[in-house]
């Protein structure tokens, strides 16, 4: 069972997999997300919460999950069976890979209707239609977007076949050709960004207000929502990082391996929050807008800089490649448990795929009009799905992931899957996994719960 590689293919080079995965990190949470809900909850207090959770949950369990990948060789439903029935447990432990598939699936669905206004902001961007708007037609352009499901449907059927176009590749020729081209680029864009955004009047009060700490600002849920997007930006307990782990190359070290993806995606994150905040602070905006947040207010600063055309352009570009990585991620584990499953082939896969998720998406874009009505525990469908999946599946995903690695396979099976030759830092590791990560989740949850019913 030792050596054995996927079915699926195998990454080229220890750097592709960390490219592949840190393409799967860096999406939309980076650079929508983060700053968003940064700006919603005060800043400061919950970005340092946010950096605790990634190195003391985060780190282990993304080392965890890539581990089974590994030792498993499968698609994460298969790899949980099989890691759990070499270690003498139950194959039902293959339901974590499920409820992945059930979360990656919700996930996709309004991912790709945020893609999708990405994509028409790209376009928009281009054509000039942003030149010089003021606050209120910005507002009204999005909001006519919302408005307009024929228009989000269109974006949104593209972004789908973006993706599937790259899953019917495979691993090799789909997702390694097209990582290894657009994580550089993706990098380029990011830097140039920043340089113009540095350059700003409102620098320094960004920086303020992401690294300024008070504590006061912060409640249970928005630790629950920290937690959560530590989770979601790491890509971690659905099995997308694991499924990218199982075709990853034997000798490689998976701890320098995962820390580099963390500090990637960390990275990028900050340097988000640090080119969006300055522009909005510049142009006198309100941090806390909320999810159009980087559709109402960086169009209107875009519009009035000198250069703001392509600096919009190519900002749109930045976050349409990034999703685009991310979104590939979301949909490979279920494409390779049905080539597993029913020996497909990756195109009737794909398509079946496809059609589900652009179907879900459909769900999603029509809560902001055809169906803006339908409450689901008082969200939005669009509003439910993130929550759901990013604040509860996610770190339940989790939370199965650190238990079953740190308390149901064998120590020494973890161990030899690692290969840390230092015995402190596997100890850290497994401290980490068994205790730190799990009762951090649950805590997290009972307060926020208690919060909730106070
Ligand atoms: N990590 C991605 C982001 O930050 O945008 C989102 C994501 C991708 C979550 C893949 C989960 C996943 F499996
Ligand atoms: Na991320």
């Amino acid at each position: 069972m030792q050596d054995k590689t996927s079915i699926h293919g195998a990454w080229t080079s220890r750097w592709i997999f960390i490219l592949a995965a840190t393409g799967s990190a860096v999406g939309l949470g980076n650079i929508w997300k983060f700053p968003y809900i940064t700006g919603e909850n005060g800043g400061g207090a919950f970005v340092l919460v946010y950096l605790c959770c990634i190195l003391l949950v985060g780190v282990p369990i993304m080392m965890a999950e890539v581990l089974v990948g590994r030792r498993g060789r499968q698609s994460p439903i298969n790899a949980m069976k099989d890691v759990a029935l070499e270690a003498g447990r139950s194959r039902y432990w293959s339901l974590v890979g499920w409820i992945g598939v059930l979360a990656g699936f919700m996930i996709f669905s309004f991912y790709s209707v945020v893609a999708g206004w990405v994509l028409y902001y790209i376009a928009g961007m281009g054509v000039g239609d942003f030149i010089a708007i003021g606050s209120d037609d910005a507002n009204g352009v999005f909001n006519d977007l919302l408005a307009n499901p024929q228009t989000l449907i269109i974006w949104h059927s593209i972004f789908v076949m973006m993706v599937m176009l790259v899953i019917v590749g495979g691993v090799k020729k789909g997702l390694e050709n097209a990582v290894k081209f657009l994580m550089p680029a993706l990098f380029v864009l990011l830097l140039v960004m920043l340089a113009y955004s540095s350059q700003t009047e409102g620098f320094a009060a960004g920086w303020d207000f992401l690294f300024h700490y008070d504590p006061s600002e912060l409640t249970a849920e928005s630790v629950l929502v920290a937690l959560g997007h530590s989770f979601f930006t790491l890509s971690l307990g659905m099995g997308a990082i694991m499924a990218y782990g199982s075709y990853m190359p034997k000798k490689t070290s998976i701890g320098s391996a995962v820390i580099w993806i963390a500090i990637m995606d960390t990275l990028v994150a900050l340097i988000a929050g640090l080119v969006i905040f300055p522009i909005v602070f510049t142009n006198g905006m309100d941090p806390g807008k909320g999810p159009g947040l980087m559709f109402v207010t960086l169009p209107v600063a875009f519009g009035q800089m000198p250069g703001g055309q392509i600096f919009g352009f190519v900002f749109f570009l930045l976050v349409g490649v990034a999703a685009w990585t991310s979104a590939i991620s979301l949909m490979e584990p279920a494409t390779a448990w049905l080539v597993e499953k029913f020996n497909w082939h990756r195109v009737p896969a794909c398509i079946v795929l496809g059609l589900i998720v652009w179907g879900l998406g459909v769900a999603a874009l029509g809560s902001f009009n055809f169906i803006s009505d339908v409450k689901l525990a008082g969200f939005s469908i669009f509003d439910f799905l993130d929550f759901v999946t990013a604040n509860i599946m996610l770190p339940l995903g989790g939370l199965c992931i650190a238990i079953f690695v740190g308390w149901i396979i064998t120590r020494k099976m973890a161990a030899n899957e690692l290969a840390i030759s230092s015995p402190l830092l596997f100890n850290a590791w497994y401290i980490a996994l068994r205790f730190i990560a799990p009762v951090g989740v649950l805590v997290i949850f009972i307060f926020s719960l208690v919060e909730k019913f106070k």
